[in-house]
């Protein structure tokens, strides 16, 4: 069709891996077409190719029959391809507002309606006026969209950047989507979740170790979607695991949390008054909409953000004003929301950062298999972080559950950016570690993750716990109408 957007036999390789092998595809008018993939199959490369952030080795970009050289975001900019990705890009020191206006290359007075147009239409109560480096990677992603929307593209992609909105919000931005970009307009939407692809699109190209191993129409059945992505490997059994544990221990309680309250950068109270214990051997979700004091409260417990009333005790010892490598050193293991900006060190190696984070020398063997037991691909320890898809940077951030032995772990969104193999992988992971006595406190916005591996789940909503429930007592649309009935 004439006024498709299309990539021709295009290949990339960094160094010995090869990210995209001969790749082909074809973008109508007025379509939204999935791009599914496990962690580290090409998705990415092939979208920076898309953006004009990379250049192939082979083939080429085709706009209504154009061949086109992009060197440059601006380049594609300029042919109306807009990404969104799984990377908030934004200038971390202006506000949302200023954000946009420099995206769309506006003054700020020209687009002020139109960005609280839309701030107000996704509901997710953030001032345009805020400091982009006070969001939480959430937010920022619907900064992100913001710019995108206003720049009303004729080919959007977005890498990832919606799998982990609320639900609500999703279904929001999709809709907002269509209206705006299908007008005269196409989207490529890339994701490593079937459930989405289907969801979301009229087609699905599944990419699999850089190569596109099937085209399918959306009444493709889900398994036959899993095939063409992960091939057969064995399905990973996510088992409640027997818990081996004594009454005492499974009495004993390792976090508790008593009446803490902490405030937000602005001074404003984000957690209220909310009191937690967790036992040996339990893992405890926290779920709620974003930005309902969920990371506040994460960062007061291992020691990021200090409390403004109450105390928190970590096996039986108050930790309220015990500075955060203490915490680690009691075996309080954290894993942050967001592993780029807090989790790892891109310019080191594999083997440097797990050497951080166990703060001692790692063996070889060890290295071996801690990357083996969480599948980091490629599996080379001397490989610097920055070169490896965002899937695998997770893992990276999530090797420190290996690195010392932890009695507690906290962590945020632990599986946010990995792939349904690589999800279960972690799943079962963690539940094994409460099974054999470890403690877990997850706050998670994957309400089936939180009911598969919690064991009991509490709902925060604007800075208070307001309902903890047995995971095996409630269910995904009980729990979102708890998260939503106060907002
Ligand atoms: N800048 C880079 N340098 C070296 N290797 C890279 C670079 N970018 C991506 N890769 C590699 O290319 C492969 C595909 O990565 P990516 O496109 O990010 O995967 P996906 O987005 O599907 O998870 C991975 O093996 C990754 O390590
Ligand atoms: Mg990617």
């Amino acid at each position: 069709m004439s006024d498709s957007i299309r990539a021709v036999k295009i290949s990339k390789r960094f160094g010995d891996v090869i990210a995209l092998d001969d790749v082909s595809l074809t973008i109508d008018s007025g379509e939204i077409v999935a791009v599914l993939g496990e962690n580290g199959s090409g998705k990415s490369t092939l979208a920076k190719i898309f953006y004009g952030i990379y250049t192939p080795d082979k083939g080429y970009i085709e706009i209504s029959g154009k061949r086109e050289v992009f060197s440059s975001p601006a380049d594609a900019k300029r042919c109306g391809i807009v990404m969104v990705s799984q990377r908030p890009q934004l200038i971390d020191e202006l506000t949302l507002l200023e954000n946009v206006a420099v995206f769309l290359n506006k003054p700020v007075d020209k687009i002020y309606g139109d960005v609280n147009l839309l701030l107000k239409e996704f509901n997710v109560g953030i001032d345009a006026a805020s400091p982009v480096y006070m969001l939480s990677y959430t937010e920022k992603q619907y900064v992100e969209m913001i710019k995108a929307l206003l720049a009303r593209p004729r080919l959007l992609i977005v890498d990832e950047a919606t799998t982990y909105l609320p639900q609500p919000l999703k279904i929001k931005f999709f809709d907002l989507m269509k209206k705006i970009v299908m007008v005269n307009g196409s989207i490529i939407f890339i994701t490593h979740k079937i459930p989405e692809a289907l969801e979301f699109s009229s087609r699905i190209i599944v990419l699999r170790k850089g190569r596109v191993v099937g085209e399918f129409d959306g009444g493709v059945p889900l398994d036959e979607l899993r095939k063409a992505m992960f091939g057969d490997t064995a399905a990973i059994q996510i088992a409640r695991h027997i818990k081996k544990l004594s009454e005492s221990e499974l009495e004993s309680t390792v976090l508790s949390i008593n009446n803490v309250s902490v405030l937000d950068e602005y001074g404003k109270r984000a957690v209220e008054g909310v009191s937690l214990g967790i036992k040996q051997g339990e893992i405890v979700g926290v779920v709620g909409v974003a930005g309902n004091g969920q990371r506040e409260l994460c960062e007061a417990i291992v020691g990021l953000r200090r409390i403004e009333k109450g105390q928190i005790l970590f096996k039986g010892k108050d930790i309220t004003y015990v500075s955060p490598n203490k915490r680690i050193a009691m075996g309080l293991c954290y894993i942050p929301e967001d592993p780029f900006r807090d989790g790892v060190f891109l310019n080191l190696t594999i083997a440097e950062n797990l050497k951080i984070f166990s703060q001692r020398k790692i063996e070889k063997k060890a290295l071996h298999n801690i990357i083996n037991k969480l599948n980091i691909t490629p599996a080379k320890p001397e490989i610097k972080l920055h070169k490896l898809s965002g899937g695998n940077v997770q893992k990276v951030a999530l090797s420190r559950i290996f690195a010392n032995i932890p009695r507690l772990i906290v962590a945020y969104n632990p599986t946010r950016m990995l792939d349904e193999y690589s999800s279960k992988l972690i799943i079962s992971t963690l539940t094994r570690f409460a099974s054999s006595g470890g403690s877990a406190l997850l706050f998670l916005e994957d309400l089936d993750e939180a009911l598969t591996m919690g064991d009991r789940i509490a709902v925060m909503v604007k800075g208070r716990i307001v309902g903890m429930y047995s995971s095996t007592a409630v269910d995904k649309s009980e729990l979102e109408k708890v998260m939503t009935i106060y907002g």
